[in-house]
């Protein structure tokens, strides 16, 4: 099953400190990291070891080879990535001993996407069976317009959420992934059926909502699901939201009951977190059937 995944690509700077700071705080950071990231990135490789193939699309400076390298060391087609001038993206990334995070992105090359490559991308791709965007390049509106065109079902993630993101052409997503915070933006509801409720009206497919550590809930309108979520020591939740939306996609793509898509996704994405980093830390496929089988005994 071959995935488009149209995104970001990030050199995730991360530094772990005692506490998130406040406004106008200078903290001392005791461990400092590079790491491989961005939403696009993470995605790709989630749903690569989900078992899909995946052709990663983007766009990355000067200093992009590193990302580029990597994801095709792990056997991510990345050959469609377009390498210009400037900076790649970047994030600062500051992680609390709990694993929660806060992060400034810097855009860079990522904002520089244009609709003719969009063109390209999907004339080279007419046999892709989703195109997965996320909220941090240009063009996210015009590949939604040009995938639907093109006859390709369209998955957004909505993040991070900015106040733009409601103009988006929601009738136009197939599934539409995001987390419980997204969902409250968007929609301007609180309790999360009223989240659901309010984003299927918005969107013509499916919705899949994560709640944290209250799991995730599935609903096409006419069925909904919900599975609780698996409870680890967290370490780094950076990239968790990408893991759960690159095995829960695959799974429902691939036939799976939406229950079991749901709770692959959650082990995925719980095992994920017990790790620093993000795309680096993404569970194989059989890693996630080994963890599923220990819990489920
Ligand atoms: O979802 C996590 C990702 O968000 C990080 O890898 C960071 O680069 C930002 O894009």
């Amino acid at each position: 099953m071959k995935i488009i995944v149209f995104g970001s690509f990030n050199i995730d700077k991360v530094y772990s400190l005692p506490y998130l700071p406040e406004r106008g705080e200078t903290l001392y950071c005791q461990k400092y990291e590079v790491h491989v990231g961005g939403k696009g990135v993470n995605q790709a490789l989630a749903f690569r070891k989900a078992g899909a193939e995946v052709i990663a699309a983007g766009r990355v400076g000067e200093d992009g080879d590193y990302l580029t390298d990597w994801l095709k060391a792990n056997d991510v087609n990345a050959s469609f990535v377009e390498h210009g001038e400037g900076y790649t993206g970047h994030t600062i990334i500051e992680v609390a001993p709990d694993g929660q995070n806060q992060m400034i992105l810097f855009g860079g090359a990522n904002l520089g996407i244009t609709p003719e490559y969009c063109d390209r991308l999907l004339d080279a791709h007419r046999d892709a069976e989703l195109v997965m965007m996320q909220y941090e390049t240009s063009c996210v509106e015009y590949m939604l317009e040009a995938s639907k065109k093109a006859g390709i079902p369209t998955a957004l993630n909505p993040s991070p959420y900015t106040e733009k993101l409601k103009e988006l052409p929601y009738d136009m997503v197939d599934y539409l992934i995001l987390n419980e915070s997204e969902g409250k933006n968007i929609t301007g509801k609180n309790d999360p059926s009223d989240v659901i409720d309010s984003l299927l009206k918005l969107c013509g497919g499916k919705v899949i909502l994560t709640l944290g550590d209250k799991g995730s809930i599935y609903s096409s309108g006419d069925i909904s699901v919900s599975v609780p979520a698996f409870s680890v020591n967290a370490v780094d939740t950076t990239g968790a939201g990408d893991t759960f939306t690159g095995y829960c996609l695959y799974e429902l793509l691939c036939g799976a009951s939406p229950e079991t898509a749901l709770k692959k996704a959650s082990a995925a994405s719980a095992i994920e977190v017990t790790r620093p980093g993000a795309a680096e830390t993404i569970p194989s496929a059989d890693e996630v059937d080994e963890f599923l089988s220990r819990r489920e005994k």
